[in-house]
Parts: structure tokens; C-alpha cells; sequence
């Protein structure tokens, strides 16, 4: 059987993969942010997971503000990532797991999860960035079964929904019945906004309580509404949902094995919490 062997969130701004383009991680303003992501990279080598399932938000590559559908699951053999605009080279394709993706799909449909099923899945920096801050160049070997979340477009999925969606992700991974070892990404946050007359905003005792209540009690933050989620975290601070459901998506107990907290990151106050799964260590 599979096992949900862990779970990171991380964040994913776009200026990371121009960092990593230009081999600037050791410069004084970058150290900081990838010396917290070494622990992460050095726990992937020794747990070998064979596939990532990432839960991300599309910022406007494959869905637009015209046709956004609050949960999406890839049902693709392959995902292209496209040029977005930010001044990246777009990443090579990314291996899919289809029948993974179906597997998911199915247990998602059961359990009352109306999804968008994607046979042709564009993914934007919010799942290259992680990919690449993971395995590096190795990244392109890995499978991926990507899992969108409407952070973008209101009305917004509510944290409670987000976490229930993992959870059933989770049971579904873990009733698979191919022996693979699977970890779980959360992408996004932690709180930023982009724009408007908030723009700049930064709440850090917030990024640290939900960094702590990721790993010991992720019901409370189920209490929260989305919108309570952009006021206290910012517009853009919302994709802490990605993170919830990832942590859903893991057992009831879970070991924490490494964070790291840096503030900014570009307009972000970034963020990287490794959980190992209490109920599925690598076999
Ligand atoms: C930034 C942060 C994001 O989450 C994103 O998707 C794009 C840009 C930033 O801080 O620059
Ligand atoms: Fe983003």
C-alpha cells in the first residue's frame, strides 16, 4: 500500500526561481531563506518519496478569473509549465501519475467533492518553485499529481473545506494500492499582499501561531473563515489554505522535522514547516 510518508509547505515566490537561476542562494539577502530549505532537501534524500501531490493556486496560467474552479485535481500524464510573466525561463514538463489521479479523483467524488478533473493541467511557479526548492534539478524524475485551490477568485474555499479536502486526499493516497511512499506539499503564503491599499502586509505573530498550529492542533485553524484568513494574513497571504489541506491530508499526529521563518522574501513572509506522518514512515 502507499504511505503519506510527510508534509511541507513552503512558500513559492517567483523571485526564488530567478535566485536559483543566478546562483545567488548564498548571497546575504538570500542565505537566510535557503539555509531553512537545506534540512528540508537532506530529509528528501534520505525518505526517497517517489511522488509529490501538491496543493497549489493557479495564479492565471492553465485557470483565469473567467473559469475558476475551487478544487482541481491533474489527471495528466505530463505538466508544462508556461512563461507567466515573471522574467522566468518556463521549467521543463513535469511527469504525472495518472492513474494515481484517478485514484484520487474517484475517492475525492465519493466522498462529495465536486472537482474539475484535468486531463491538460498548465502549472505556474506556484508548483515549479517548490519542485525545484525540493529536488533541484532531480525534480523533473519525480511524479506529480497537482491539486489546485481557488485562493484567487471570490467567493474562496473556506479553511474548514480545505482541510477536509486533504483529509480525503489523504485517505485516498493511503488506500493506494501500489507500494509507493508519497509526500504532501502545501504551496503558498505566508502572509503577503500584493496590492492595493494593503500592499506590503506582513503579520508575523499570525505566520508563527499557524506554523504552530499546523503541527499540533490544525482543527483551530478550521475555525477561521477565508476572509478572516486575507485580513489577517493579506489578499495573497490567503494561499495559507494549501497549506491546511496538506496538513489534512496527514494523520491525526504528526512529528515535526524542521521549520524556518524569514521575513521578506520580495512582498512574502516566507515559510517552510517539514511534518513527518506519525502513522506512515517510510517502510
Ligand atoms: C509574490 C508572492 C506570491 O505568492 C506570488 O504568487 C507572486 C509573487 C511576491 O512576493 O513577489
Ligand atoms: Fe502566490
Amino acid at each position: 500500500m502507499a504511505r503519506v510518508i510527510g508534509g511541507l509547505g513552503t512558500s513559492h515566490v517567483p523571485a526564488i526561481g530567478a535566485a536559483i537561476a543566478r546562483g545567488a542562494q548564498e548571497e546575504a539577502y538570500w542565505s537566510p531563506f535557503f539555509e531553512g530549505f537545506a534540512p528540508v532537501c537532506d530529509w528528501l534524500k534520505s525518505a526517497q518519496p517517489d511522488i509529490a501531490v501538491i496543493f497549489y493556486n493557479d495564479h492565471g496560467l492553465n485557470f483565469f478569473l473567467d473559469k475558476m474552479p475551487t478544487f482541481a485535481v491533474g489527471a495528466a500524464s505530463g505538466y508544462r509549465n508556461a512563461d507567466e510573466g515573471w522574467g522566468l525561463a518556463p521549467a521543463a514538463p513535469f511527469m504525472g501519475d495518472a492513474p494515481l489521479s484517478w485514484h484520487v479523483i474517484n475517492a475525492l467524488v465519493e466522498r462529495e467533492f465536486d472537482i474539475a478533473t484535468c486531463q491538460e493541467m498548465l502549472v505556474d511557479h506556484a508548483v515549479t518553485i517548490p519542485m525545484s526548492l525540493m529536488w533541484g534539478e532531480e525534480a523533473h524524475r519525480m511524479c506529480i499529481v497537482p491539486i489546485a485551490i481557488n485562493t484567487v477568485q471570490y467567493p474562496l474555499p473556506s479553511p474548514a473545506r480545505c482541510f477536509r479536502l486533504g483529509q480525503a486526499v489523504g485517505d485516498a493516497l493511503a488506500s493506494y494500492e501500489e507500494d509507493i511512499n508519497i509526500v504532501v506539499v502545501g504551496s503558498g503564503g505566508l502572509s503577503h499582499q500584493l496590492d492595493g491599499a494593503r500592499a506590503g502586509f506582513i503579520n508575523k505573530s499570525f505566520d508563527l501561531m499557524c506554523m504552530q498550529q499546523l503541527v499540533e492542533d490544525p482543527d483551530a485553524l478550521t475555525e477561521y473563515s477565508a476572509l478572516d484568513l486575507v485580513e489577517l494574513a493579506g489578499s495573497q497571504g490567503v494561499e495559507l489554505l494549501n497549506w491546511i489541506a496538506m496538513r489534512g491530508a496527514l494523520s491525526g499526529k504528526v512529528r515535526r522535522v524542521h521549520s524556518n521563518y524569514h521575513v521578506p522574501i520580495s512582498n512574502t513572509a516566507t515559510g517552510v514547516l517539514l511534518l513527518e506522518n506519525a502513522s506512515g514512515g517510510p517502510a
